[in-house]
């Protein structure tokens, strides 16, 4: 096991600075560990408590008896270099420093210290000045955040703490899945390419979003994400985009937030998908995390309501995507089953006076269709209609006829409470549902544009070897 995988699979957790007061961070940490269902061994250490949680304590990670693979250092900051000796010492395979007090306050020379004596002993450092790291196919909960995440396929890694733990409680009430939350803060020495190197290859992650608000080595960054792009796809929320929030980042992590106009290019470059918002970043992750990846075809708009539709279409266009006619053979189909004053134009209108029954069936059909690799489904609830039974419908059909979704579909079901409920049983059933037209329509466009950054990144690569063997 080599140390970055040691972060994610670590077989034994000692946490130093385990406190024996419900309340206090190292508490905390010690009970996230034991609730979530950790399998491997926690060792509490604190030279002042015989046991924590009912866990044996131990005054130092030398004197515990077993291997130790992971270390998470909850005791203030001057006294982290003492314990990263020790814990050096003992073997452990990585530290999470998870106290505050170095570069962010300028103190750079503790932090070099720190890392300066793990590297002694062969030892990786994640922050300081984070909440931990959770891996749920392991149920690893090492952080002070909520306790019981939800498993899932999104990778979040976060270089703000506080916000950080925010969204992992957001994730919980949103039903967004997670396989890992890494907290990087300081980044001293594991930073995002370490982390993506090892996400690309984790069978449990399906993408990848990072808040990010600076990096130190750009060149490393850039490489690191084009080979993670090339397999999966990564969302970045860039902070500090102006100049008041460049300086609100130097005093938060003591990155640099660098130019936003090169982040964005070098972005698309290496095909990563930077999202405005953290509602944005999330409502795509919900979508890559559910959803077989787009591979080409029609994307089709089906609505029941003109002014979805065309919501909806202007965000696509914004994000360069046009929409084209649906093939004739789907037209074919719809129109007996349609109204007459139906529209078979993508967006395809099927009215405002269309059944439960009837909404749902062009949905299935546009979807059984060989020329759509996409499909938008966007509803307006309607006193004709019932979302809480399209979305039963919708999942009835899509598992008896379709044997589960073979290509993308998104679905926006605007309206009251009974939208809202339909919402949340169709992402329960993996179905990325959202409230909004726009943001179905956002979800769909990063879509399509992953799948489009995917091919050109690979291109541009095998151009560049065209060039290098000639
Ligand atoms: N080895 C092991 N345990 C020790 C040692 C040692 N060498 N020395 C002291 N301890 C024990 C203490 O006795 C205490 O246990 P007790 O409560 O049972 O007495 C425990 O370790 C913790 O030590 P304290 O001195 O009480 O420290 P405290 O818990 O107040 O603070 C902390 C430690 C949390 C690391 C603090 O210094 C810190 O950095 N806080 C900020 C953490 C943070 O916010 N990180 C960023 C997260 S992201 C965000 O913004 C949310």
């Amino acid at each position: 096991m080599d140390n970055i995988e040691a972060l994610f699979k670590p077989e034994s957790i000692a946490i130093v600075g385990a406190s024996r007061t419900p309340g206090k961070i190292g508490h905390e940490i010690v009970r996230n560990l034991v609730e979530y269902g950790y399998r491997g061994k926690i060792y509490p250490v604190n030279p002042y408590a015989n046991e924590i949680l009912g866990l044996k304590a131990y005054p130092s990670v030398s004197s515990i008896p077993g291997k130790v693979d992971m270390v998470v250092v909850v005791v203030p900051a001057d006294k982290v270099p003492s314990v990263i000796e020790d814990a050096g010492r003992k073997g452990v395979k990585v530290a999470v420093v998870i106290s505050s007090g170095f570069k962010e306050v300028g103190r750079e020379d503790l932090e070099e210290e720190v890392v300066r004596i793990a590297r002694k002993h062969g030892m990786r450092v994640l922050g300081p000045n984070i909440f931990g790291i959770l891996y749920t196919p392991l149920r690893i909960n090492a952080t002070f955040g909520p306790t019981h995440a939800i498993p899932g396929s999104v990778g979040f890694i976060t270089q703000s703490g506080a916000l950080g733990i925010a969204l992992m409680g957001m994730t919980i009430v949103e039903k967004i899945g997670v396989s890992a939350i890494v907290s990087i803060g300081n980044k001293a020495d594991i930073d995002d390419a370490d982390l993506l190197n090892y996400l690309r290859e984790d069978a449990n992650t399906k993408v990848v979003l990072i808040y990010l608000e600076g990096v130190m080595d750009g060149r490393r960054f850039m490489e690191a994400a084009q080979n993670f792009t090339l397999r999966k796809p990564l969302i970045v929320i860039k902070a500090g985009k102006t100049q008041a929030g460049a300086k609100a980042v130097a005093s938060h992590t003591g990155s640099l937030a660098g130019n936003v106009a090169i982040y964005s290019t070098l972005f698309k470059e290496t095909g990563i998908l930077e999202a405005s918002t953290v509602e944005e970043a999330f409502d795509w992750a919900r979508a890559f995390s559910y959803l077989p990846s787009y591979k080409g075809g029609k994307l089709i708009i089906v609505t029941n309501g003109g002014g979805a539709g065309v919501l909806a279409t202007d965000v696509l266009a914004e994000n360069n995507i046009n929409l084209e006619e649906p093939p004739q053979s789907l037209r074919d189909k719809l129109r007996p089953k349609l109204p007459g004053f139906a529209s078979l134009k993508n967006p395809i209108d099927v009215t405002g006076m269309i059944s439960n029954e009837g909404y749902v069936d062009a949905v299935i059909e546009t979807l059984k269709n060989e020329s759509v690799g996409a499909v938008l489904a966007l509803y307006c609830e309607t006193a004709v209609t019932d979302p809480e039974v399209i979305a039963k419908e919708l999942i009835e059909r899509i598992e008896s006829e379709l044997g589960g979704l073979q290509k993308p579909l998104i679905v926006a079901l605007i309206g009251g409470q009974k939208s809202y409920n339909a919402v949340a049983t169709l992402n329960a059933k993996g179905i990325p549902t959202y409230p909004m037209p726009e943001r179905a329509a956002s979800a769909t466009a990063a879509l399509i544009t992953y799948s489009k950054l995917r091919e050109s990144v690979k291109l541009r690569i095998d151009e560049l070897r065209g060039i290098t063997n000639a």
